[in-house]
């Protein structure tokens, strides 16, 4: 007999446990390689990479919650918001904080817009139709009222003169995208900026994926807090800064424009809560993470990572003119391209080819009057595959064409334009889901191989409607593992 301590884990050994993570993840997208066009970033450089994951595990248990007990951390936020800072041409006095993401970096900058009017008792906000969908979030959890404009049918830009006719008395935001995220076109800055400014009404810039971009390419008018007006801008770092996920900036022109998010309640028994941001306890792991690589990339390296992907941009953009059958929506201002096909096929079927030849590019649905597209985000490192991407588009959409655009049965397609999903109790949303090819036996959610058909049914849907069967479908998504059989 012996008396040795027992181990006090219970459960399955280190390596087992970290196999069977590597079987779930083998059935995500890759995220480095550039074959995965859009959700992940990647810059090419094996060393930065081992770099983010170094630090983000050397500081994975430490608290951004106070910045007394982690002053690396605060510092660090305050090393990368002073570097955005001067990527982004702010005035002296400007201030920011490290945010989990473009979305709170949103919410916030909304937040602190409708704190700046506290005697407004139903602010608005007048957005751009191209606006991310994060603006439209922002304004349901925070009960501001957006006020949506339409963009210019042809540039798909910010409308400066219609979004002027739009800001009223209740307006705390009026917002711009550096580039939209659905067509990647900048809006007029300078005039969006220009009439919040006549009105004393803040402006936002959503730099979110733009943002470490764009000042390394010299062919756009102003954007930056060099624009008048300009109150606020947000940027992601684990967009193009290449960082590991769970960091965004959200910059501010001066400290009093920050005011509204910053948050502290001594009213109850434990420390005083003290937040410039949503989060309480962060980690530190993302902060750690962008701070060691944007300093190993150094901003010649991101002037060349940002070039490197820009030109690929054009060459891909330049290949798909050549594709009979698809064209580029709109001539790319930074590094994201939407697609679109004429009447012999649909994005639908490209969409699902490109998968099935290992490339991951995205399907937007039809919008207003813009036509549904395929969405791109190239990163540095998707340059060296161009040519092999241009020619697996060009096999699908042969293929896509012979075949003919996708058919919506149109029974369904109707049933679908004339309901109300929210109406339906859940036996009838089952049958709806199985109708329309979401779930399988026992209504559990299964997708098939080929999106296509569902995806033009979505398209064929009304918003309210597609967002209500979507919501459906991760609600249903969203449930705990079954437990096994005994
Ligand atoms: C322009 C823009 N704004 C905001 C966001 C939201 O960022 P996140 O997904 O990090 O919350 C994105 C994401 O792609 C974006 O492209």
């Amino acid at each position: 007999m012996t008396d040795a301590t027992p181990p006090l884990a219970s459960g399955p050994a280190a390596g087992r446990v970290l196999a069977e993570l590597r079987r779930m993840q083998a059935t995500d997208l890759p995220t480095h390689g550039g074959r995965t066009l859009a959700y992940v970033y990647d810059s090419g450089l094996a060393d930065a990479d081992a770099l983010g994951r170094e630090a983000l595990a050397m500081f994975a248990s430490s608290n951004g919650l106070d910045p007394t007990a982690f002053p690396s951390l605060q510092r660090m936020e305050n090393d990368l918001v002073a570097l955005a800072g001067a990527l982004l041409d702010a005035p002296d006095g400007f201030v920011g904080a490290a945010t989990s993401g473009g979305t709170e970096s949103i919410l916030l900058a909304v937040l602190a817009a409708r704190r700046g009017a506290p005697h407004l008792t139903a602010p608005s906000m007048v957005l751009p139709a191209s606006a991310h969908a994060a603006f439209l979030k922002a304004a349901s959890y925070l009960g501001v009222r957006p006020v949506v404009v339409d963009v210019d049918p042809l540039t798909l830009r910010a409308d400066p003169a219609a979004m002027a006719e739009a800001v009223d008395d209740s307006t705390v935001l009026v917002v711009a995208s550096a580039p939209s995220y659905a067509h990647g076109v900048v809006d007029p800055v300078a005039e969006v900026a220009a009439l919040a400014a006549a009105r004393g009404i803040r402006c936002h810039v959503d730099a979110c994926i733009g943002g470490w971009v764009l000042p390394h390419l010299d062919h756009l008018p102003p954007w930056t807090f060099s624009v008048e007006g300009v109150t606020s801008i947000s940027v992601d770092l684990h967009k193009y800064a290449y960082t590991p996920k769970g960091v965004s900036l959200l910059l501010h022109r001066d400290a009093d424009l920050r005011r509204g998010h910053l948050f502290a309640s001594a009213a109850w028994p434990g420390y005083t809560m003290l937040n410039t941001t949503a989060q309480s306890t962060k980690s530190g792991g993302p902060l750690a993470a962008a701070w060691a690589v944007t300093r190993h990339i150094g901003t010649d390296g991101y002037a060349r990572l940002a070039r490197q992907a820009r030109r690929a941009t054009l060459e891909l953009a330049a290949g798909v003119d050549a594709i009979d059958g698809l064209h580029v929506l709109v001539a790319p201002d930074s590094t994201l391209l939407a697609l679109t096909t004429d009447d012999t096929c649909d994005v639908f079927t490209l969409a699902d080819g490109m998968l099935a030849r290992g490339w991951y590019t995205q399907p937007q649905m039809a919008f207003g009057a813009v036509p549904p597209t395929l969405h791109l985000t190239l990163s540095a490192a998707t340059a060296p595959s161009v040519p092999d991407f241009l020619d697996a588009l060009g096999v699908t959409t042969a293929a896509a064409r012979a075949a003919g655009p996708v058919a919506v049965d149109p029974g369904l397609g109707a049933l679908l334009v004339s309901l109300d999903p929210t109406a339906l109790d859940d036996a009838a949303f089952t049958g709806l889901l199985a109708a329309a090819g979401l779930s399988g036996e026992g209504g559990a959610i299964e997708l098939p191989d080929r999106m296509a058909p569902v995806n033009a049914l979505l398209d064929a849907c009304p918003p309210a409607a597609r967002e209500a069967l979507l919501l459906g479908v991760l609600d249903r998504l969203s449930r705990p593992t079954p437990r096994p059989s005994p």
